[in-house]
């Protein structure tokens, strides 16, 4: 078999065979085939697309591609969930102890953050002490001893997904729903769990720029799962806004402790809520009304926080954040942002939030950048709401005063303030299921 030969098949559009696809992603993965080739090979999908055949192929390819992980020793359903990323989305934090609340094990890897995206291992490290690198066995027990633990990928797993992201990132080759389909569920294939919710995000600040684009890329991905013996759901999320009023890691984590208290901001507790409720159904809890019930509840009677405090223990985070989650953006100091004039804000652009809040420390420009814990953005306002000339909009967390005023120039612009109430915003487009 030669590399020239599928490029030249995948530049006309031509359907590869099942080994074609394994000797690219093999051969690519240990080295035999160069970087160029298999960058030409990436950009002739983006131009012709794959058969729902071939994103399969290359899915199981990729996923089979490192170390598989096994979780049989967790008794039940285990339910794992994936975002395909956001400005503001901290629903894992939430997710993870509400759903083992309602009694099914969480086991979770999770990832960190790039440009203007936050990742759930940088929110949970804002907390002092939490560990998020187990070994696995560690990682297993701590499941079956709280019934939730969200740990960074470790050990050798998706090596395939790793180097051709990589590649991805530097030749224009990210943004083709064939390639983002395989590259996540390939990580979630090889990550274990026996169900997968997909929170798949559309808008300024996602990946897929329109809800259809979000739909295709979720319909894929379901197909896949359930190809691969795994029961499936994928949310359609808007991410034109984002999500909650809180940019930035300690003020992401003391935002789901809010809406683990039974309190926080109604749309982050809604999309929470829908995507625990597909997470219980999948797991056998009953009807997804009955789920979404249930899951209120854990909220509500404060037994969704308990577990958090639990993982939390269990992953070594300083207790004193139930106490006074002030500790989390405290060293940060507090700059305000005023509304330009009167009116209604129309529209936000959610990905100017999240480089504005990179730009104050919250984020990573680069994949070895560090963190600042403490910096990020509290969105006072946001679409649809009315606003006074000099009236707060938002507040500004850094301590990195040098970023501050290109920070308050990219999230003032991200604004659209003008004089008529706008539409409402609609939170949740639709629910594909895997069946
Ligand atoms: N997230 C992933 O894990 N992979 C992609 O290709 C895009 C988003």
């Amino acid at each position: 078999m030669r590399m020239i030969d599928l490029i030249e098949r995948k530049k006309r559009g031509k359907e590869l065979r099942e080994e074609e696809i394994r000797y690219f992603i093999e051969g690519f993965t240990d080295g035999r085939i160069p970087d160029y080739q298999a960058a030409a090979f990436l950009m002739a999908v983006c131009f012709t697309g794959m058969t729902d055949r071939e994103i399969a192929w290359m899915t199981d390819a990729m996923a089979r591609s490192g170390d598989q992980v096994d979780l049989s020793s967790i008794p039940g359903v285990k339910v794992d969930k994936h975002s395909t990323g956001g400005v503001g989305d901290k629903t894992t934090l939430i997710l993870a102890p509400l759903v083992a609340a309602c009694g099914v094990p969480v086991a979770k890897m999770s990832g960190r953050g790039l440009g203007h995206t936050g990742g759930t291992v940088d929110k949970l490290e804002a907390i002092p002490g939490f560990c998020t690198a187990m070994n696995r066995a560690d990682f297993l027990r701590t499941v079956r001893e709280t019934g939730a633990c969200v740990v960074g990928q470790s050990g050798n797993l998706t090596p395939a997904d790793k180097k051709l992201y990589a590649l991805r990132d530097v030749t224009g080759t990210v943004d083709s729903v064939p390639l983002i389909a395989a590259s996540v569920m390939s990580k979630k294939i090889a990550a274990g769990a026996d169900a997968i919710v997909l929170d798949v995000k559309y808008g300024g600040g996602a990946f897929m720029k329109t809800a259809q684009d979000a739909v295709q890329l979720a319909r894929k991905m379901v197909e896949i799962g359930r190809a691969c013996g795994r029961k499936m759901a994928a949310v359609i999320t808007n991410m034109n806004v984002p999500l909650g009023n809180c940019i930035g890691n300690g003020l992401e984590v003391a935002e789901a402790i809010e809406v683990l208290e039974g309190r926080g901001p109604d749309d982050l507790r809604e999309v929470c809520l829908v995507l625990a409720a597909q997470m219980l159904f999948l797991a056998g809890k009953g009807e997804v009304d009955i789920c979404r019930q249930m899951a209120q509840k854990a909220l509500d009677s404060g037994s969704a926080l308990e577990k958090f405090r639990q993982m939390c223990a269990a992953q070594g985070g300083d207790p004193t954040i139930f106490q006074r989650p002030e500790i989390l953006y405290e060293k940060a100091k507090v700059y305000e942002l005023a509304a330009p004039w009167d009116g209604w804000i129309q529209e936000m652009d959610a990905e100017a939030c999240g480089r504005a809040s990179m730009l104050l420390g919250a984020g990573r420009e680069t994949a070895d950048s560090v963190i600042d814990p403490a910096a990020g953005i509290v969105l006072c306002r946001k679409t649809g709401d009315p606003v006074k000339e000099g009236e707060t909009i938002a507040r500004l967390y850094t301590g990195r005063p040098d970023q501050l005023e290109q920070a308050k120039k990219e999230l003032l612009e991200s604004y659209r303030i003008a004089g008529e109430k706008p539409d409402a915003v609609l939170l949740v487009h639709g629910v594909i299921l895997g069946e």
